[in-house]
């Protein structure tokens, strides 16, 4: 049977990759983790002591830059020109700074064009900010995943934790907000739903009902 191409885009830590990875495992289909793409590109800039407002720099030094994403058994792992960074992009610098780089039109050219290329190269579950409005608008199923931001700093705070990081409620909460409104208020695809997306609300809800419902829709469609 053919493929198709599924779009989940949605607010910081609503629960996205998680669910993502187990509708792409479901169904046989490769996951992409669009956010990983710009965390590697901000690791690399911050690495580099460039300022991050100075745009022409930046330009210059992603366009030498390689990105690949390794499918994993747990997480997806990133290598960044050849190396690990996997863990590296999750730290709280890389986290506060994303937004900013993610504005820079010349990142999102080059990112965008990357992701497009390889959803042309087999069925994909996509996840990110502008998949469903700007990648993939002509994805055959785009989810809008949303939840209250205090269960995303509740789940952002368990999942930190886990990893050893030394996190607090309120700060997660305020950080999460903060990103989600650079994320929309920026000028280029802006975290948006897409007119023809599914909204839906995680919130109370567990990670198998939510990747059920999604691999549902996805049945229906193929
Ligand atoms: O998905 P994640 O939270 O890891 O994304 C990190 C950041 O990357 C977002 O806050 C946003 O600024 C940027 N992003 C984006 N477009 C995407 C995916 C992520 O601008 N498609």
């Amino acid at each position: 049977t053919a493929g198709m191409r599924i779009a989940i885009d949605g607010p910081a830590a609503a629960g996205k990759s998680t669910i993502a990875k187990l509708v792409a495992k479901k169904l046989g289909y490769t996951y992409i983790d669009t956010g990983a793409m710009y965390r590697a590109i901000t690791y690399k800039v911050l690495q580099s002591a460039i300022d991050l407002r100075n745009e022409e720099e930046i330009t210059r030094l992603i366009a030498q830059t390689e990105i690949e994403l390794q499918p994993d058994e747990q997480v997806q792992k990133v290598l960044l020109d050849g190396i690990e960074v996997t863990d590296a992009i999750r730290s709280h610098e890389v986290t506060t700074n994303v937004s900013a780089i993610a504005a820079l039109t010349s990142v999102r050219d080059l990112l965008v064009a990357k992701q497009q290329n390889l959803a042309a190269e087999s069925s994909v579950v996509m996840d990110g900010r502008d998949i469903g409005t700007a990648v993939l608008p002509e994805a055959e199923l785009k989810i809008f995943m949303t939840a209250s931001v205090e269960e995303r700093a509740e789940r952002r705070l368990l999942e930190e934790q886990k990893r050893g990081m030394k996190s607090d409620y309120e700060t997660l909460k305020r950080e999460i907000s903060e990103r989600d409104r650079a994320d929309s208020e920026r000028k280029i695809s802006p975290l948006k739903k897409a007119e023809d997306a599914i909204t839906i609300d995680t919130t109370g809800k567990t990670i198998e009902e939510v990747t059920n419902s999604i691999v549902e829709y996805a049945e229906k469609r193929l």
